[in-house]
């Protein structure tokens, strides 16, 4: 069953708040970019010779392909007929090239203990691991979980799977038990990788617990393999099931450190990542190697403008596809030094970020806008304590970055002058595939700006025709990519019907997005988030970000409530920046009401206001507006399993400081 999210005749959607201010790449870092603007040129001339130069030049080939595209709409398979191994081409090439001494990872665990783990010490805790999965029985083609804490053992275990081609499925380690049987049951994994637990703001967090539930209702998986993260720190210590449950240490350990790498087809599915829809049943996305692994590893090099002595840090989960494509394929393909840190950023104090940063001359931040805000809300003197002049490119993924956020994250974290380079892309894309590239674009703070050299993007209304530029629409793909996803596991027509059967031949986003006079993308967040108030459909990252550009304001979340003269009334939550004058209350509300009026329009304006202390999210920080909407209607609350703290809603619900007209 699908869902329609647009029930009636729809209108554009309305292109209200103007952002016109402009950052032009700054000269001297153009003259050093990785990427120039000819690539644009290269890629529209022949998208195809254009990927396919890539894949020759950029992947280490056991055979090579023979075509570059099969493109059976909407099923693709790319650089076909070729062989290759994405571990080896994230280590052993490197090793093999004398860059064995080189630090893959500075791992840094929350209470402070830190590992460095060069590509030569990953080639062989990966082959050791791969030959362990090897003992426990798991073969190429055979699924396995991995439910594990921030720490090296994670990349390790994902990359001893595509050593072997053991398709992985992370489950990140927040979720619960019984959305890890679900992933599990879904797709008939026969081991689950985890650990005994990981340290979160400042306390032990067990793991184990978790997957023996899980268990209880997996009868395919044969083994856990766990490995000691807490030791003596859990208490009671971790049970250990005889014959089912294997320590990493007693089995990973006392293999032999050399593994040959299984040359597997460009299509061999190399992971699966769960991701939910509007329907409860997550969608497990399927990607394959070849194009995968160009896919992350050259928007890698490109977006981020990395060079060889880089210390790049993307402080996502790895448990999200940000973490799959930019903690571990995209950087260890491109030979590039990370940081891993296992905790969160407000631990020990608002300033850990900014310390790590200064420690390990961090060159490159790639974060979400969720955390800048959290940032935004602290104030900049946690920042500002540190010397962050190591950076030299700052990201952001997730969500739409509001303009004042994107402000501050260049004033404050950038000095200033830094670019910022805000990517759009999803779970099901696997690369980066709307941003600006360093050096090259000229930035509005707010816009993902253009799609990536070869992605071809456009904005349509409900009819499927082009909107011209100034005004909003739907997010399509009019054009197969390499890193594309190959399907939803095991549901070929939820995969046709999801994204490929309401505008025929293109891949529908789900988001909404407008397109400026200069033809610059402004993502508008979800399409099922849009709100119609007297027949305008108007976007909630629109009005939240109205609400940011205040002063007072570090977060706000839009919805839409039933209104009998409007249609739909537009309620809207607060969160203040913390500080002396901020005090959220009635005139606060009415002046950043009327703020939303002034800087938007009068139709805008929300009609109820709540100052909030937090807002509900989902683990990986996305603002979940359905529980909003239930909240603003008194409604039973919909379904709550990705809710990453299910506090929030009773605090906003016990909250009294709104004010309505
Ligand atoms: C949203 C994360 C605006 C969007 C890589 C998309 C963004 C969904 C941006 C995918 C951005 C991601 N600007 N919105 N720069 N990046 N999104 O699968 O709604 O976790 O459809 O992948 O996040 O989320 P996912």
């Amino acid at each position: 069953m699908s869902i329609d999210p647009f029930p009636t005749p729809t209108p554009e959607i309305e292109n209200l708040l103007a952002e016109d201010r402009k950052f032009p790449p700054d000269p001297a870092f153009a003259a050093q970019a990785n990427a120039t603007a000819e690539l644009y040129a290269e890629a529209e001339a022949d998208p195809e010779a254009f990927w396919a130069r890539l894949a020759r030049e950029r992947i280490d080939w056991v055979e090579d392909f023979h075509t570059t595209l099969e493109w059976d709409l909407p099923f693709a398979k790319w650089f076909v007929g070729g062989k290759l191994n994405i571990a080896y081409n994230c280590i052993d090439r490197h090793v093999e090239r004398g860059l064995g001494h080189k630090v893959a990872y500075h791992w840094i665990g929350e209470p402070g203990d830190t590992r460095t783990i060069t590509f030569a010490d990953l080639q062989r805790e990966v082959s050791k691991a791969a030959n362990a999965l090897l003992e426990l029985g798991v073969q190429t083609g055979d699924r396995v979980a991995i439910y594990m804490p921030m720490i090296p053992e994670l990349p390790i275990a994902m990359l001893a799977c595509a050593r072997i081609g053991a398709p992985h499925t992370v489950v990140f380690g927040g979720f619960s038990a019984e959305a890890l049987s679900g992933r599990i049951s879904d797709c008939q994994a026969k081991l689950v990788i985890t650990a005994d637990g990981g340290w979160r703001r400042g306390k032990p967090a067990p793991l184990k617990p978790a997957v023996d539930e899980a268990l209880e209702s997996s009868p395919t998986i044969e083994h856990t393999l766990v490995v000691r993260r807490l030791g003596d720190a859990v208490e009671g210590g971790t049970a250990m099931q005889d014959g089912r449950d294997v320590w990493w240490d007693d089995i990973v350990d006392r293999q032999p450190p050399v593994h040959e790498p299984v040359a597997l087809d460009s299509e061999h599915m190399l992971y699966l990542l769960y991701t939910s829809g509007t329907t409860a049943k997550p969608k497990g996305i399927v990607h394959s190697t070849a194009g995968y692994l160009l896919g992350a590893s050259f928007t890698h090099e490109m977006v981020f403008d990395v060079k060889p002595d880089d210390v790049y840090w993307c402080a996502a989960d790895v448990g999200w596809v940000t973490g799959h494509s930019y903690i571990v394929y995209g950087p260890l393909a491109n030979a590039t030094t990370s940081v891993l840190y296992e905790g969160t950023p407000d631990t020990p104090d608002w300033g850990r970020w900014w310390q790590i940063i200064e420690d390990y001359k961090v060159n490159i931040l790639y974060c979400a806008p969720t955390a800048i805000r959290a940032h935004m809300k602290q104030g900049a003197q946690y920042a500002q304590a540190h010397d962050l002049s190591s950076l030299r490119v700052l990201g952001s993924v997730g969500e739409p970055i509001n303009p004042v956020a994107w402000l501050w994250y260049q004033k404050h974290i950038g000095a200033g002058t830094k670019p910022i380079v805000d990517t759009w892309w999803q779970t099901e894309t696997g690369m980066i595939m709307i941003t600006p590239l360093p050096g090259v674009t000229t930035t509005k703070p707010g816009s993902a700006t253009f799609p990536f050299p070869g992605i071809e993007v456009d904005v349509i209304d409900s009819a499927g025709n082009t909107v011209p530029l100034g005004g909003g629409g739907l997010l399509v793909l009019k054009r197969p990519w390499p890193a594309m996803l190959r399907g939803i596991y095991g549901d070929p027509e939820r995969y046709k019907e999801t994204y490929w059967s309401r505008f025929p031949g293109m891949y529908f986003a789900g988001d909404g997005a407008k397109r400026d006079l200069e033809g610059y993308l402004w993502l508008l967040g979800r399409v099922d988030d849009v709100m119609n108030v007297s027949g305008h459909r108007l976007s909630t990252t629109e009005i939240e970000s109205a609400l940011v550009s205040h002063p007072a304001v570090a977060e706000a979340a839009v919805v839409g409530g039933p209104d009998p003269v409007t249609g739909e009334a537009i309620n809207a939550f607060v969160i203040l920046r913390l500080g002396p004058s901020n005090e959220p209350t009635p005139a606060l509300g009415d002046e950043l009401r009327k703020h939303v009026a002034t800087k938007i329009s009068p139709i805008a304006k929300p009609k109820g206001l709540m100052f909030v202390p937090d807002l509900p999210k989902t683990r990986s920080g996305k603002i979940m507006r359905r529980l909003l909407r239930d909240i603003a209607q008194g409604r039973a609350l919909g379904d709550t399993t990705t809710l990453a703290d299910a506090g929030v809603v009773d605090l906003i619900r016990s909250n009294t400081g709104a004010s309505e007209d």
